[in-house]
């Protein structure tokens, strides 16, 4: 491992609102703030906001700031990402922010129900190939439906086409109602204003520089009903996996975008 990541996860281990929980531990002993977010940590009663799969936490610290009568929590399974956001809510003393490094399969071990009171999914990998990782399947929402206040607000932003219409079928298949959908956020009629617009994540960044719209459901969860999966044929995404590389050898995405002037995308 590199020392940069080791440091960065040597100063995790010493903010005392990023919360890592080994598996054994949390089986063995429980999560000592299950159920006592609010009376415990946060010591108010404000709503919960959970950002999951947060990367470097941009919404959750952007909120943060925004709503400091709500509280927000960033979850993902990389601490190395996390840190820039726990490190920002550090050096700005933010009192309604945590972060935890978890899978999020593991969530309901964390949260109990009803303590939540609002989900972000922010970027997500679309899954294409494997329906019990896509974040806004069927498994994922049942165990969001734990956690999650009755009718608890989902909020998905993402760059996959694939993702989006996914989401969309699951919501109509499953009769769960939509508040808002657009599949181009940043050009549309106007009538979108706020966070949703405001904060970029830094994966969001990335697409928007290479030209591609992004998308945003908000839909509510309801607490009853049967999930279950849309069968439909939903055409993949072309681009995911070039940009992967983009992502990870930033040189070798401008040699390809050069010779193809961006005709992959
Ligand atoms: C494409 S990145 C997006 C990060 C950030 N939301 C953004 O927009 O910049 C997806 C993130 O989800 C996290 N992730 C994916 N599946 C996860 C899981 N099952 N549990 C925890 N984190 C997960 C990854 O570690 C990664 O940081």
């Amino acid at each position: 491992m590199g020392k940069n990541k080791l440091k960065k996860f040597r100063d995790m281990e010493t903010i005392d609102f990023v919360f890592q929980y080994p598996f054994a531990v949390l089986k063995e002993e429980g999560f000592p703030l299950k159920e006592k977010w609010r009376s415990t940590f946060f010591k108010n009663n404000n709503p919960i906001v959970l950002e999951l799969g947060c990367g470097k936490g941009e919404y959750t610290v952007g909120l943060a700031r925004r709503f400091p009568d709500r509280n927000y929590i960033g979850v993902d399974i990389k601490g190395a990402r996390m840190w820039t956001g726990a490190c920002q809510a550090r050096d700005e003393k933010l009192g309604n922010v945590a972060f935890l490094r978890t899978d999020i399969e593991l969530i309901d071990h964390f949260f109990a129900p009803g303590e939540v009171d609002e989900i972000w999914v922010t970027f997500a990998d679309p899954q294409m190939k494997k329906v019990r990782k896509r974040l806004t399947g069927t498994r994922f929402l049942s165990l969001y439906r734990h956690i999650l206040t009755p009718g608890g607000l989902i909020h998905l932003k993402t760059d996959s086409p694939f993702l989006y219409t996914y989401t969309r079928l699951m919501a109509r298949h499953n009769s769960i109602p939509v508040e808002i959908d657009t599949d181009d956020l940043y050009n549309g009629d106007g009538a979108l204003t706020g966070p949703i617009l405001d904060i970029k994540t830094f994966y969001e960044q990335q697409w928007l520089d290479r030209g591609l719209t992004i998308k945003y459901l908000r839909m509510r969860l309801p607490a009853q009903g049967q999930l279950t999966e849309p069968e439909a044929d939903i055409e993949p995404d072309t681009y995911r996996s070039f940009s992967r590389g983009w992502i990870q050898c930033p040189d070798e995405m401008a040699r390809r975008t050069a010779d193809t002037g961006n005709q992959t995308l």
